[in-house]
């Protein structure tokens, strides 16, 4: 019974989904009173071209959600291969994780992470429940893109390209 998501395991799921390579990156935002808010997030992906939009899904126990909420914006900045540590960072809960974190501020007064290889900057088009996740869909405002390699996550581990790879934008 595939079909019937009641026999699905959610650690198997977890297995299957981890099979699944991607980028990381850290999704920043800030609530009404500026508070800035952020996590790391892989669950992100281009949605259309034209326009330009992006979508990416928040956890229920995020507490980043007011800032997409009160702000209406988020920043999204794709880590290079040596911003494993901000990951780590940014995927905790809880914690002062913007006090040392090197920033720049976005156009649109989003705080963004020097860094790293591309940084988008989003305004909050629509927001969907779904599960346990809310999906978060954003146009695309403004971005920049930097040289460099890509931090990887792959079978719940960081990874980077190989030496061959190019890393030019
Ligand atoms: C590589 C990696 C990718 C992650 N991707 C997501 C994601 O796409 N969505 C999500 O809600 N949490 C994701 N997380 C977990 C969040 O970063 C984590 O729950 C974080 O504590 C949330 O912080 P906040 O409560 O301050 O928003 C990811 C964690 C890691 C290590």
């Amino acid at each position: 019974m595939t079909g019937d998501h009641m026999s699905v395991d959610s650690d198997d799921f977890r297995k299957a989904m981890a099979q699944f390579a991607t980028g990381v990156t850290v999704v920043t935002t800030r609530d009404s009173s500026r508070h800035l808010l952020g996590l790391t997030a892989n669950a992100f992906c281009s949605v259309s071209l034209t326009p330009p939009l992006v979508l990416v899904c928040v956890g229920a126990h995020s507490e980043t959600h007011p800032g997409f909420v009160q702000s209406g914006y988020f920043g999204v900045s794709v880590l290079a291969e040596n911003q494993e540590v901000i990951s780590r960072s940014f995927a905790q809960s809880g914690l002062e994780k913007f006090e040392g974190a090197p920033l720049v501020e976005g156009r649109h007064g989003l705080p963004l992470l020097e860094g790293a290889l591309a940084h988008m900057e989003c305004r909050v088009v629509a927001a969907h429940p779904a599960g346990d996740h809310t999906i978060y869909l954003g146009e695309v405002l403004r971005m920049e893109v930097f040289a460099g390699r890509p931090l990887l996550y792959y079978r719940s581990s960081y990874h980077r390209l190989e030496a061959e790879e190019d890393a030019q934008p």
